[in-house]
């Protein structure tokens, strides 16, 4: 396996670290040390927890692919998240194996391609329940965008055998559950036996996500309804690590990985793009011009996401700006090195493709939104590790294909049909993903030609 180049080693002492909170909070703190770290590997130094900060798109190829086999999930947020979401898909091994297998088959771009026209028309009826909630007042972006996804993840995830409501439900519980895990991700030498803030709340919320699902797994196993093309048929069909099928409880937790995985980045992304469009009038009346182009005033269709080549550039430039999986951590199993520094077993590593992703020497002027550097030209004169909004290597998202259809299908059919006004300026806020801090709210009105 190839080195990757040295680089220096920036550390971050803990009264930097405080003073640095202090002064822009978590998200300012983060954007601060890989200002200054400009590539280098950053070091906090956080007492005992002394985690490695990588954003180098060289060092990020050693890390994830080059030298992958060495960095594994394992850090706090991983073995926490492995309560809610079992061994599978969101685990590493050979349980991670067999999910990924059946997920990645169940989620291919071929089959994207195939239950498109599914997709496509769940985006319409998202779109229109959307339009006449917000026609006459402005609704919670957040809350509308997490319904809309769920619209579509619905045939896609359980061959609708839930329906949308349940699906809000679930999702309301999955959250639950993810942030009462948040005390445990950052205390991970708690151990388990030891009460802790959220616990209370985590059994409840697992509980409820079991009555859920589990009935639903059941019958569908019952039925044999295991011909279907949605996931929850490939898991009721597929193996694991040891051949035999998967059990009704790990079907149960790889559906609540990819709940976890797939559903609230889709809704804070979709619910960025609105922001950053309003922000850019010029650049939102682009991506109607492209969407009365190819839809031609009709119903979205699969075979349009293609064609929708500027809304493509825009939603990755807003993946650029803001990249839901700011941070994406792993351990070391054995002694190494990352750019010439020294990375002793179990030391936790955080890439951070938001960092990346703002790295002067790959983005000039960072900060300034151009759907442009997605021109072609550009993507191929770029390091192709300075962009990994999805990340990289065994662990790439496997939504990729399905969100890249779902996002520009949702523009194209809003802006196809409605004004969109957005209330509010929000700037991101650091959680498991990047929530706006405060209400967004979005106003759709029918356009008049
Ligand atoms: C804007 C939307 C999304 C973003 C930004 C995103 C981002 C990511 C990233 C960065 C990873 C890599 C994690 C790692 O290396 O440890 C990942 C993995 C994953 N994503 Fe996504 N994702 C999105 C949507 C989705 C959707 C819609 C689904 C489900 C259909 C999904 C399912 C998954 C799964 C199952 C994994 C784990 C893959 C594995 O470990 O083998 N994601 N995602």
């Amino acid at each position: 396996m190839p080195a990757p180049p040295v680089r220096r080693v920036e550390a971050v002492p803990l009264h930097r670290v405080v003073g640095l909170l202090a002064r822009g909070g978590p998200l300012g703190l983060v954007e601060e040390v890989g200002r200054r770290a400009r590539g280098a590997v950053a070091r906090l130094e956080l007492g005992p927890f002394r985690p490695l900060l990588v954003t180098h798109p060289d060092h990020l190829r050693y890390v994830l692919r080059d030298g992958a086999e060495n960095y594994v999930r394992g850090a706090a947020m991983w073995d926490a998240l492995g309560r809610l979401t079992g061994r599978g898909i969101a685990g590493e091994g050979p349980g991670w194996l067999a999910s990924r297998d059946i997920v990645r088959r169940g989620m291919s771009s071929g089959y994207v391609q195939q239950s498109g026209a599914g997709i496509a028309a769940a985006v319409e009826q998202g779109v229109e329940e959307l339009a006449g909630l917000a026609r006459r007042q402005p609704v919670d972006a957040v809350a509308q965008m997490t319904r809309l996804v769920h619209r579509v993840i619905d045939p896609v995830f359980f061959g609708s055998r839930i329906g949308v409501e349940e699906c809000d439900r679930l999702g309301t519980e999955v959250a639950t559950a993810l942030g009462a895990l948040l005390w445990r991700m950052a205390m991970p030498s708690v151990p388990h036996w030891v009460p802790m803030p959220g616990d209370r709340s985590f059994l409840r919320a697992t509980r409820r996500i079991n009555a859920t699902l589990l009935p639903v797994i059941e019958a569908a196993r019952r039925e044999d309804a295991t011909g279907g093309t949605d996931l929850m048929s490939g898991l009721l069909r597929g193996s694991g690590a040891d051949g035999g099928p998967l059990d009704d409880t790990q079907v149960s937790q790889d559906i609540v990985a990819l709940f976890v995985a797939g559903s609230e980045s889709s809704a804070l992304t979709l619910t960025w793009t609105w922001a950053v469009l309003a922000r850019h009038p010029a650049v939102m009346a682009a991506v109607r011009a492209e969407a009365d182009q190819v839809l031609a005033g009709g119903p979205p269709r699969p075979e349009h996401a293609r064609k929708l080549v500027f809304t493509q550039q825009v939603m990755a430039e807003v993946m650029r700006l803001y990249s839901m999986a700011w941070a994406v951590p792993r351990v070391a199993r054995k002694d190494d090195h990352v750019g010439g520094v020294p990375v002793p077993a179990g030391t936790t590593l955080v890439v951070s493709p938001y960092l990346t992703h703002r790295l002067e020497e790959f983005w000039p002027d960072p900060l300034r939104f151009d759907p442009h550097r997605f021109d072609r030209p550009a993507v191929r004169a770029r390091h192709p590790m300075a962009y990994l909004p999805f990340g990289d290597g065994a662990h790439q998202c496997v939504g990729q294909a399905f969100f890249a259809m779902e996002s520009v299908l949702v523009l194209a059919t809003v802006l196809s049909r409605y004004d969109v006004r957005v209330s509010g300026d929000p700037r991101p806020r650091l959680a498991v993903a990047l929530p706006p801090r405060g209400r967004v709210g979005l106003t759709l009105t029918p356009r008049t030609r």
